[in-house]
């Protein structure tokens, strides 16, 4: 089976989730937007959804599927989303669409996280992924050289400007045997927006779609 047919399977898994939602959290990638065309099978059911980025935003309203601000939603009963890499802690790596700030932002206002991908993304330690850091642009070099002291090798993603007209560092080399603690010290660095490491408030279902089914891991 391709990537492409094991993203698609992952995607139809989380449909059962969907039942008895009226808005729904979405993510952002090439897995969610499998997910996207699903939910246009039981658009009827939804008042609509809150979105994590224009990409999906547009493919969304194209299903006719519609889309709500989060304020106006206020908290959320699910959020369905991809990842770059998830451990066994259902810890992530997530940002490798630059879509990360709002999609941490939809995690935290949701009671469930589904992620959704193929196994290839499951890892036992997280870091082969470059680190996803959105920044303030005038604070990208600077926050370039603390990364660079807490042991990572960041670039700067050219010619790429995030939806909140912010910049992102894809940081290299990391070994990341503490999640939630490198999460925090990345967060106390001024000028980051948003660091890609979603591990204090990590997935509570990860749907991995290989070859003979869609294994369900929760904590
Ligand atoms: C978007 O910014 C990311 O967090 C995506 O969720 C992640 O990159 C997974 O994308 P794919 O489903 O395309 O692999």
């Amino acid at each position: 089976m391709s990537q492409e047919s094991l993203k698609k399977e992952a995607a139809r898994a989380a449909m059962e989730f969907v039942h008895n939602v009226s808005i729904i959290g979405v993510g952002t990638g090439s897995t969610v937007n499998h997910f996207i065309d699903c939910l246009a099978d039981v658009r009827h059911e939804l008042d609509g959804a809150v979105s994590s980025s224009e990409a999906s935003t547009q493919r969304l309203k194209k299903l006719g599927i519609p889309v709500l601000e989060l304020n106006q939603a206020g908290d959320l009963d699910i959020y369905v989303d991809g990842a770059d890499e998830i451990n066994g802690n259902l810890q992530m790596i997530k940002g490798g669409g630059g879509a990360l700030t709002r999609e941490k932002i939809i995690a935290a206002a949701s009671k469930k996280f589904i992620c959704i991908a193929d196994s290839s993304k499951k890892v036992n330690l997280l870091g082969r992924f470059p680190l996803p850091i959105e920044v303030i642009p005038m604070a990208r070099s600077f926050v370039a050289r603390q990364l660079f002291k807490l042991g990572g090798q960041p670039m700067w993603r050219e010619n790429f400007v995030t939806d909140n007209g912010n910049q992102i560092l894809d940081v290299h080399n990391l070994e990341i045997l503490e999640p939630i603690h490198l999460e925090q010290a990345i967060n106390n660095i001024p000028g980051v927006v948003t660091v890609g490491l979603f591990a204090d408030r990590g997935a509570d279902i990860a749907l991995l779609a290989k070859e003979g089914g869609v294994e369900k891991l929760t904590l």
